[in-house]
């Protein structure tokens, strides 16, 4: 406690309001230190920061891919290149989506939509399928698309967590069938870049060598991979860990809840406050959403519902869609089924399609539900429902607190500083069909 006071008054709250013991502002910010350091098992505040995004140094990274700002730049290129979209299923789609038509800056880097649709999509605002495409050829997922922020504190990839070859992953080597995306694992890579690699190819893009190195690409490649053989240089997979590289440095660092950390006690309000302090304290949200992105790198059941139930009409989903099984679909151990990835939980405000299934259209939804503590989804078992999964008996005013915490505390206002500028084709981005390129100024 002394060292918090000294800390509080040797700040901002100092010169805002003076420094008396009693004064109930100071309190709250007190016990939120408290809870903090008692969440984070005596780690302390600090312990949630996360790292400006060019300290690279202090980014979470795949030990055999090196972070340099070379190969950030490159793949925060890469990744909003609608020219790799080489291999759509109708000509007319040709260099027209890329990695971000699914997970854009604007959408809090996920869809906007409780399904994201690459190729195959129509239109930025408002995404639909193309009338060309039957519903089996459009490039979509069972699943909602989850936010690429902050996942440099996660070492496994996808709902089910089946990229990345360390970690968690360690000993799933069965699962890694050949002939499937799963056997990018094989490259020894962690979910990050395995991702990317296996997500070049899922999603229809390629790496084209005259277009790579006969543009300002091929330099950039250069420099990011000065000791791959130049025969190995301009390949899918140094596109992937240069996009894997760009992601790690995507990181809400500008959040309220980010500055308060940092000790301008002013950027939270007082609900947001104490929303942090159920958030870390009563409600026990932090036994599963904890770390630096809120997310403990665990799986849990907590029987929200499936895509195909969703309200809006979904492609490719049903009631046997293997995503249906969360990490059992990947592992095969029935211990493991009906549980998903814990989610990061910044700007989640930016793309308004909640749980793995897109079953809830509010943040405040799911704090409600997860008060009543009652699965949604009668396909998942009650004995696979995790024990934190339960009645909270939070009021009204405490469901409020937290809500204003997730909506506002733990939002950046500025992600479009992840977007560059141009991309290097000069194609317009994240997509580039007709209706996308008029709802986004491009012509
Ligand atoms: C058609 C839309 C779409 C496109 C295009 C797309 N993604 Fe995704 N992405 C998804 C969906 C859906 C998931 C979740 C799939 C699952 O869990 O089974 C996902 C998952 C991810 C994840 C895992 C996030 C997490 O928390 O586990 C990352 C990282 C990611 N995508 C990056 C990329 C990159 C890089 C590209 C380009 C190579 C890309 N995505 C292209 C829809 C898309
Ligand atoms: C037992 C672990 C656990 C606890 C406790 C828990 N969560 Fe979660 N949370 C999860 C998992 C797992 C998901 C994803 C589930 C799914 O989609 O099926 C999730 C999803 C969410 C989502 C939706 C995020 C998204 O991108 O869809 C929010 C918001 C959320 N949790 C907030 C909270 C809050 C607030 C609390 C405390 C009141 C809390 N959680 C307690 C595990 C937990």
């Amino acid at each position: 406690m002394k060292i918090h006071v000294t800390l509080l008054c040797a700040g901002f709250i100092l010169t805002a309001m003076g420094c008396a013991k009693d004064n109930s502002a100071n309190d709250l910010n007190l016990q939120l230190l408290d809870a903090l350091d008692a969440a984070s098992g005596g780690k302390g505040s600090a312990y949630y920061i996360l790292p400006a995004s060019d300290r690279l140094e202090q980014i979470p990274q795949d030990p055999n891919n090196p972070l340099s700002t070379y190969k950030v730049k490159l793949g925060q290129l890469l990744y909003h290149e609608t020219a790799l979209g080489l291999a759509p299923m109708h000509a007319e789609n040709m260099e027209a989506y890329s990695c971000a038509s699914c997970h854009f800056a604007a959408a809090g880097f996920q869809a906007g939509r409780h399904q994201g649709i690459s190729d195959g999509g129509v239109g930025f605002f408002n995404r639909t399928k193309n009338g060309d495409y039957t519903a089996t050829e459009v490039d979509v997922q069972p699943i909602r698309t989850p936010s690429v922020l902050n996942t440099a504190y996660q070492q496994v990839m996808l709902w089910n967590g089946q990229f990345g070859a360390v970690g968690l992953n360690a000993g799933t080597q069965d699962s890694w069938t050949a002939g499937t995306p799963k056997e990018t694992n094989n490259l020894g890579y962690e979910g990050l870049e395995t991702q990317a690699i296996a997500g070049l190819n899922v999603h229809r893009m390629m790496i084209e060598k005259p277009f790579i190195t006969t543009s300002s690409y091929g330099v950039l490649f250069d420099a990011a991979f000065p000791d791959v053989p130049v025969s190995e240089r301009y390949t899918r997979q140094t596109a992937g860990l240069a996009i894997g590289a760009f992601e790690r440095t995507v990181l809400a660092n500008k959040a309220p809840f980010q500055d308060w950390l940092r000790g301008k006690y002013t950027a939270m309000t007082e609900e947001e406050k104490r929303g942090a302090l159920l958030f870390f304290g009563k409600a026990e949200c932090a036994s599963c959403h904890n770390g630096p992105s809120l997310a403990n790198m665990e799986f849990d059941a907590i029987g929200m519902e499936d895509l195909y139930l969703c309200p809006e009409p979904t492609f490719k989903s049903d009631e046997n869609s293997v995503e249906n099984k969360g990490r059992g679909g990947f592992t095969n151990n029935p211990a493991d089924n009906y549980k998903f990835k814990v989610p990061q939980l910044y700007n989640l405000a930016d793309s308004p399609f909640y749980g793995h299934g897109a079953s809830f259209r509010s943040i405040r939804a799911v704090v409600e539900y997860l008060n009543a503590g009652v699965s949604e989804n009668p396909a998942v078992p009650s004995s696979q429902l995790a024990s934190g999964f339960k009645p909270l008996g939070l009021s009204s005013k405490e469901v409020s607190d937290i809500t204003a915490f997730l909506e506002h505390a733990l939002y950046d206002p500025d992600l479009m500083r992840y977007q560059p500028t141009f991309i290097v084709s000069g194609n317009c981005f994240p997509n580039n069909d007709p209706q996308s390129r008029a709802d986004l100024g491009c012509d």
